[in-house]
């Protein structure tokens, strides 16, 4: 049978975190979760865009019980604010879903704290978020942080000498590959540290397929080359493409089927990347553990916030604000 929205379980006293959740999958899987009885944190960048996307939140779904809080995962100091904001408001966080992402950015760009804009946001500031949120999440039994990744972590490669493309010709499709497979490294190297330290939360990673949502936009702020590539791939995403609905299914079975276990990997189960979402094997590199505790460590140095799974306080930060630095 496959797994559809009709087996989210209620959710009723449970709360989420949704990055992103003013548009895609995001959005829709923050009213899925909600209209099963979560309370939803839309945790966006842009207030319009949010406020917009909770409008039509409530229209779907009257009696959600959602609200936004402003989070700007390309800015450390905004990940920071968010969670005292969160940690201020609620006292337990049963999902975070770590989707919000940027593709196919064209040309080397950076966060304000310096880093590689793909790698920033994709990956360093959740690492970031989950870390702010450890003691929340470890004080929720059953808690779940899903790392949402993509098909294309088949192509990514690491270089851990130079995350930020500083000493290589940028190439957003690159960037974009490889901090989808980061994120599925992290995914399974927060499992094994919440395995190791007796933690009762899991880590899990979805690609959601090819869907029809809007992340082309970033690749045609780019020249005419492109902004034809752009075209082009939007026409293949129409035809090809699965809808929002389908495609956030990865996202919400990841986050919700009581049979999933830490440490796996959902994605469509059909041809072409589509279908109901199936337990899946990731890419051979996504296994390697030793690139994934280096690149944790890497995180912890370049972000300032380091995991502390084993003392009453989860994350310890470094005193001085973290900055990459720069030659
Ligand atoms: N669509 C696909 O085919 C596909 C395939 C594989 C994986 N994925 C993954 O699915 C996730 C969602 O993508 P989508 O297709 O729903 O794309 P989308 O429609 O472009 O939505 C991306 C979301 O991320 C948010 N975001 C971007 N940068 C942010 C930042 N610095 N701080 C906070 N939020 C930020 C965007 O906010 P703004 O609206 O303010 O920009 C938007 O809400 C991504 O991680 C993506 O890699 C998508």
């Amino acid at each position: 049978m496959p797994w559809t929205t009709q087996d989210i379980p209620d959710q009723r006293g449970k709360v989420a975190v949704v990055t992103g959740a003013n548009a895609g999958l995001g959005y829709e899987a923050s009213m899925q979760l909600a209209s099963k009885g979560a309370t939803v944190v839309l945790a966006c960048r842009n207030s319009e865009r949010a406020e917009s996307a909770m409008a039509q939140l409530r229209l779907s779904v009257p009696d959600a019980r959602a609200e936004v809080m402003r989070l700007d995962l390309s800015s450390l100091a905004s990940v920071a604010q968010f969670a005292d904001e969160f940690k201020r408001t609620f006292n337990r966080l049963d999902v975070l879903m770590n989707n919000a992402g940027i593709m196919f950015v064209p040309d080397r760009r950076e966060t304000e704290d310096g880093f590689e804009l793909t790698l920033g946001t994709n990956l360093l500031g959740h690492f970031a978020l989950t870390g702010l949120l450890l003691d929340q999440l470890r004080d929720t039994a059953g808690s779940r942080v899903v790392s949402v990744s993509s098909f294309a972590h088949t192509r990514g490669e690491i270089d851990l000498d130079d995350l930020m493309f500083e000493s290589r010709p940028f190439d957003g499709g690159a960037a974009y590959a490889g901090s989808k497979l980061t994120s599925i490294l992290f995914a399974y190297e927060l499992q094994r540290r919440f395995a190791t330290n007796g933690v009762d939360s899991i880590a899990v990673a979805a690609d959601p397929g090819f869907v029809r949502t809007n992340w082309l936009r970033h690749m045609r702020t780019g020249g005419v080359f492109d902004r034809v590539r752009a075209s082009m791939l939007s026409a293949v995403l129409r035809f090809t493409g699965q809808s929002v609905e389908m495609g956030s299914l990865s996202l919400l079975r990841a986050a919700t089927d009581p049979d999933v276990s830490g440490g796996e990997f959902y994605s469509p189960g059909g041809r072409m990347n589509r279908g109901y979402p199936v337990r899946a094997i990731s890419s051979e590199a996504s296994y390697d553990k030793d690139v994934a505790r280096s690149l944790w460590e890497t995180c912890e140095g370049l972000t300032g916030v380091a995991f502390q799974l084993d003392s009453p306080a989860a994350v310890a930060l470094t005193p001085s604000t973290p900055k990459k630095e720069t030659t």
